[in-house]
């Protein structure tokens, strides 16, 4: 017999960034986080996992192709399943030992890899919560995120739709750095947002390497975990909660300022965002102001591609706006990239 299960993880975009680790190994972050996780029609990993006595060797398909099962972080994923369907298969005789089998999976995006968006977050995710239903483990979430983001830190978000908060956590064995509901999709269902895809390279710093130098290196560092983040932790959840987008957007682009600002000052410094990034900033700053409100508010991780975060009321002005100035807003193309370089002032 084969025992089978399939579950699916959403990307997740951040809007309080996480990036410094105080324990490498494990994931442990510097700092808390929040994001918000894209709708599963839209962006996530769909992964299926097979334990079967027949099976010679863990293997994992990624997008089709054979992937490598010997990474530390997806070994201590799976070494985290297996010990707890051994100790269920140890309290209870009766159940199949597929705590010993080996496993197979397989995993798919229903988005292109080369798009730049984090497809390791949503990844970690759906192959945590295929295993744990495979293993017939309890569905709890927060406690699976502890696993997920031993995989990727930011991966643990990707366990809850919605808004979600990475909890840092204290102890050093991480039981609490874990990730937290914020709010539900439904809460907010009218938050919208776009993906404009400046760049497919993958050229950048890796952002565990990158963290791992600026935590190393970068004086204005100290100053965003201590004094910043704590604090624009607690009023971005109470901003989500109150669906106060003006808050909340004001918030989100403070935190990618300020993230791609510590990178500045990492030596030798990073650079994630290119020139149109930078035109696309400075058009959603001019979009606002001519709204005499914040509308629209944008996010960057460690790549150029921006996220644009705005109310469904404010499509047609947002994306009209966009539209306007870079061609084309949503798309996979490369060719879409150098349209986007038209001029924005
Ligand atoms: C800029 O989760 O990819 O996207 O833990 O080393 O796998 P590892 O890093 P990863 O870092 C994500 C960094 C970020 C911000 C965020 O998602 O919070």
């Amino acid at each position: 017999t084969v025992h089978t299960a399939t579950c699916t993880a959403p990307v997740n975009i951040a809007t309080l960034k996480y990036w410094g680790k105080r324990d490498k190994s494990l994931n442990l972050p510097t700092n808390s986080s929040i994001s918000v996780t894209l709708s599963q029609d839209d962006l996530r990993t769909l992964t299926s996992a097979a334990a079967s006595a027949d099976f010679q060797e863990d293997q994992l398909w990624l997008n089709g192709a054979l992937e490598s099962l010997d990474s530390p972080r997806t070994k201590a994923c799976l070494a985290d399943l297996r010990a707890l369907r051994a100790a269920v298969e140890s309290a209870d005789a009766s159940l199949p030992k597929l705590s010993q089998y080996h496993l197979h999976i397989v995993s798919e995006n229903n988005f292109p890899t080369a798009a730049g968006l984090a497809s390791s977050a949503a990844g970690f995710a759906a192959l945590v919560s295929a295993i744990a239903s495979l293993y017939e483990l309890p569905q709890d979430m927060s406690e699976l995120s502890k696993i997920a983001r031993k995989g990727s830190g930011s991966a643990c978000r990707s366990l809850f739709g919605g808004f979600v908060a990475w909890e840092m956590g204290a102890l050093e064995d991480g039981l609490d750095s874990k990730a937290v509901e914020v709010a539900p999709l439904a809460h907010w269902p009218t938050m919208k947002a776009a993906i404009l895809v400046v760049s497919d390279d993958k050229k950048d710093t890796p952002s565990t390497t990158g963290m791992q130098s600026t935590v190393a290196t970068s004086d204005l560092f100290q100053h965003r975990i201590h004094e910043v983040v704590p604090k624009r932790f607690e009023e971005m959840k109470k901003a989500i909660v109150n669906k106060d987008f003006e808050t909340f957007g004001e918030l989100t682009m403070k935190d990618s300022n300020s993230f791609h600002a510590v990178c500045l000052d990492s030596y030798p410094p990073i650079f994630y965002l290119n020139d149109t990034s930078k035109k696309i900033i400075k058009l959603v700053h001019k979009l606002n102001e001519l709204e005499g409100h914040i509308i629209a508010a944008y996010t960057f991780d460690a790549g150029p591609n921006a996220v644009i975060y705005y109310d469904e009321a404010n499509e047609a002005k947002v994306l009209g706006t966009l539209h306007k100035y870079f061609a084309q807003v949503q798309g996979w193309d490369k060719k879409d990239a150098s349209a986007l370089n038209g001029g924005v002032d």
